[in-house]
């Protein structure tokens, strides 16, 4: 595929536009790339199609931050076209080596550009000294698929281990047609080995044809993957969405290339909108993890507008009792511009509306719940954007021309919501479990609350914006 030469695509209309998550500045956008820090600045790439607000020709958009909340949008760091990536350059992650910048990515190449289900790919190399401008390495590609590899071969997640570096692929296949996860070990980035498969799906449980997006890393003394499955059977009310981005934990034994888990697959997120996970070290030590708002089911409606997609807000994890946990990163205080909220509350069967004074760019925290049924409710005139009901151990989310999505929870005592122009995060529990979801209106919105029992709690509340 030729290089492109059309005019980036620039927003025509900002209705939608988010006041604090990385989006194009005009474009289409998938998953997180690249997540790292170098030379005093935190770093985000991202799939991106500056010539069109639909999914097309990869390359890798560039944002940088000193905090984690104001980024800079800086010129496209990976552009496909050269015969390491003929057809796209695909997701990949970043690592710092003696100073460099490394990143590494798939080089995606269809074999007629009319066809695009057929094709095949390979993991390659780009470096930078200054994190802005970057060279695509000699020696690419790095990486050739195996023999017994279907076509897709992608998403090499690299991390650094005793002194040696090692990436998994996932978007991996069998010929059988199963998702898998390839390990590879180097000592410079250039030359991998291959070491063989760490995780497969199994047939008859029905875990997914590909696992995109894998990353594995070490936290609270076990080695967690994060992935994106396709094809991924629901268990009951979970694992609903078309492609659940999920998790294991287990442990990686990097003598034998063996990776133990003991238990089935958790889900990462319960909402509608959340795939294609990606984590770094902070140099402070916390794992911080952005994924893509993504749609499977839905149109996005900012597309008429020149721009697609988002990220999720960065999100610190902890493994607590086998689980992750996910918590908005302290960073987001912050953004509190104005505190609207902080009493206590009693709730009845009536709505109460929250006195916020932005709804729709703020954050709402709520705590003393002790397990009482509850129903949050983000509303514009037309009626319920989003609601999410507690009852009977469960939590349900209803979002407008959407179907329903479920968390069990034992016992709720508190929820924290992240409300933006087009998105809502909603944390449970100190992030034991999220919702993320997109949502659209141009109306005014409103929050409210209300219980079936009569309850006090209480609410914080905060209008949210960028100083
Ligand atoms: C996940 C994914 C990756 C691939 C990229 C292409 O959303 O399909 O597997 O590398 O998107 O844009």
């Amino acid at each position: 595929m030729a290089k492109q030469t059309t005019t980036p695509l620039t927003v025509t209309n900002p209705r939608y536009r988010q006041a604090f998550h990385i989006m194009t500045p005009g474009g289409w956008l998938n998953d997180p790339n690249g997540v790292c820090y170098f030379k005093g600045y935190y770093h985000v790439f991202y799939q991106f199609n500056p010539y069109s607000a639909e999914w097309g020709p990869m390359h890798w958009g560039h944002v940088r931050s000193k905090d984690l909340l104001h980024w800079e949008q800086l010129p496209i760091a990976l552009t496909p076209g050269d015969p390491e990536d003929t057809g796209g350059c695909f997701s990949g992650s970043a690592i710092v080596k003696d100073d460099r910048l490394y990143l590494i990515y798939t080089g995606h190449h269809y074999y007629r550009a009319d066809d695009l289900d057929h094709f095949w790919e390979n993991q390659n190399v780009a470096y930078s000294d200054d994190g802005i401008h970057f060279t695509k390495a000699e020696a690419n590609p790095v990486i050739e698929a195996p023999a017994d590899n279907t076509q897709d071969f992608r998403d090499p997640k690299v991390w650094e281990h005793n002194g040696k570096y090692y990436l998994v692929v996932g978007g991996s296949q069998t010929k059988g047609h199963l998702g898998r996860l390839l390990f590879y070990e180097s000592t410079d980035l250039l030359h991998w080995q291959f070491r063989g498969p760490i995780g497969q799906a199994s047939a008859s449980q029905d875990e997914g044809f590909m696992w995109e997006c894998p990353d594995t890393f070490r936290l609270n003394g076990a080695d967690v993957t994060l992935f994106s499955p396709m094809g991924m059977q629901n268990r009951g009310h979970a694992f609903l969405n078309e492609n659940p981005a999920s998790y294991f934990v287990g442990h990686l034994d990097y003598q034998t290339a063996t990776y133990r888990t003991d238990e089935p697959f958790h889900s990462a997120d319960s909402g509608h909108n959340f795939y294609a996970t990606q984590t770094f070290l902070a140099p402070d030590g916390r794992r911080i993890m952005w994924a893509w708002m993504s749609p499977f089911a839905e149109k996005m409606a900012e597309q008429a507008d020149g721009w697609a997609g988002c990220l999720t807000m960065p999100r610190e994890l902890t493994l607590k009792n086998g689980r992750l946990c996910q918590a908005p990163i302290q960073e987001f205080t912050a953004l509190r511009q104005k505190k609207d909220l902080a009493s206590e509350l009693t709730l009845n069967s009536t709505a109460q509306t929250l006195a916020l004074k932005d709804a729709q760019h703020s954050e709402v925290i709520l705590k003393g719940l002790t397990g009482v049924p509850l129903i949050w409710q983000l509303a514009d005139e037309q009626g319920s954007l989003i609601t999410l009901t507690y009852q009977n151990g469960e939590l349900t989310l209803a979002a407008r021309d959407k179907d329903l999505r479920y968390a069990a929870c034992p016992r709720l005592t508190a929820l924290h919501f992240f409300v933006d122009t087009s998105s809502v995060e909603i944390f449970v529990n100190d992030g034991e479990t999220t919702f993320t979801e997109r949502f659209y209106t141009t109306g005014s919105v409103y929050q409210t609350l209300q219980s079936k029992q009569a309850a006090t709690i209480q609410a914080t509340g905060f209008t949210l914006g960028l100083a």
